[in-house]
């Protein structure tokens, strides 16, 4: 559809094209010098041990939850807002999963939530417990690395928003870098801070965690190394595992992308602050994303809270008056307690946080190439939308 804002876009850059033209010319185009430039640029970038591309980041949170070990009836805590690849995964693998309330205005479970769920639920063991940073912000890096050590287990950054964001605990760290987590996974969807077209990326600084997630990458396969005397043509297959490489055409996009990140976080930013300013006059109908002093967020999406208790439309006609106003906006998440696949988590007096988070949540477009006049525009429009419905 012509002229209809999205909520969110790829930039790609003229330089990505002659990157993604040379690794076309190389002679691997697959498993060759691109995976290697972009994992080892991705190491330098986030400071981990070990970085490892994959072909998106579902597949990424696959190998994570591979990697560790994940098998049926093992304990596994998700916050109850989140992309449902986490879930899914864990689904698969047959674990049982305890899902975790959120904060009502991030949608960002809190240690608080994760504690009430092991709580709630008794729960002695537990393998593993996700964090996932919603919109970008980084919220309770060590607090969440106090309870992995507590109860003994195991954290996974589902950092999908997060490539880039920043917290501070003595010094400066990039999400990414597992300083306080055992493994952390990115998707490069072109909607995400950089884009391979589809991709994704796990991190670790645990060796053995890594050599894991190479041989699920590859059908569960082990094979020696090739010297300049020796061709080793064997291979063994040591358990089952998915094709989950990603090409060179890929690698070599996000290799290039990752050269721009701080241009792209900073406009991201940029439009962040447009927005705070242009829509500061519905407080306190509207509720504002908040990045607390110590942590920067990479502003994957600008979430506002609506309340819409004061205001005769409801969500769902707040959408649809946006669209026809030609602006795209989306709900990240639905919770997954309200998936039919997940009902049977549903509990009509738990999760109310998640719920009212879900009620008022909107996320608004933001991307590289938004430009000021039109964030304005969208601004104003919102804000005529709910001026023209406020209950009098
Ligand atoms: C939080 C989160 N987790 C996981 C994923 C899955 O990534 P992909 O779409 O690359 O499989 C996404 C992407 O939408 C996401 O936002």
């Amino acid at each position: 559809m012509k002229n209809i804002i999205p909520y969110g876009k790829q930039k790609i850059f003229i330089s990505d094209f002659s990157e993604v033209n040379k690794a076309l010319k190389s002679n691997f185009i697959t498993n060759g010098e691109y995976v290697k430039k972009f994992e080892k640029s991705f190491s330098k970038y986030t400071k981990a041990k070990y970085s490892l591309t994959c072909s998106s980041g579902t597949a990424a949170i696959d190998l994570a939850l591979k990697s560790i070990g994940l098998k049926k009836n093992d304990n596994i805590i998700i916050p109850s807002v989140n992309f449902i690849a986490a879930a899914n995964m864990a689904k698969l693998l047959g674990a049982n999963i305890f899902l975790a309330d959120v904060d009502r205005l991030s949608g960002q479970m809190r240690p608080s939530d994760l504690l009430n769920c092991i709580k709630f639920n008794r729960l002695k063991k537990i393998k593993a417990f996700f964090v996932m940073y919603n919109g970008g912000c980084p919220n309770f890096v060590k607090e969440f690395y106090n309870i992995k050590k507590k109860f003994k287990t195991i954290i996974i950054e589902d950092a999908c928003h997060a490539l880039g964001s920043k917290y501070s605990i003595k010094k400066n760290f990039k999400i990414g870098n597992c300083k306080f987590s055992d493994l952390a996974t990115f998707s490069f969807h072109p909607l995400k801070t950089i884009t391979t077209g589809e991709g994704g990326m796990v991190t670790t600084n645990n060796k053995i965690l890594n050599d894991k997630l190479k041989i699920y990458r590859n059908h569960g396969m082990i094979r020696g190394k090739t010297t300049k005397y020796n061709y080793n043509w064997a291979y063994k297959i040591v358990d089952a595992g998915h094709n989950y490489r990603l090409s060179d055409l890929n690698c070599a996009l996000g290799y290039s992308q990752l050269k721009k990140i701080n241009q792209i976080i900073q406009k991201r930013k940029y439009i962040a602050n447009l927005y705070n300013e242009e829509l500061k006059e519905l407080k306190p109908i509207v509720d504002f994303p908040k990045v607390s002093k110590d942590l920067e967020s990479a502003w994957h999406l600008y979430v506002i809270n609506i309340n819409f208790k004061k205001l005769k439309i409801n969500k769902k006609t707040l959408i649809q008056k946006l669209f026809r106003n030609r602006i795209t906006t989306q709900v990240h998440y639905i919770p997954t307690f309200n998936q039919p696949l997940y009902k049977s988590f549903y509990q009509k007096n738990k999760f109310k946080n998640a719920k009212a988070y879900y009620e008022n949540c909107l996320s608004l477009p933001i991307y590289y190439d938004l430009n000021s006049k039109t964030v304005k525009n969208i601004a104003k429009k919102l804000k005529n939308i709910i001026h023209q419905s406020k209950h009098i």
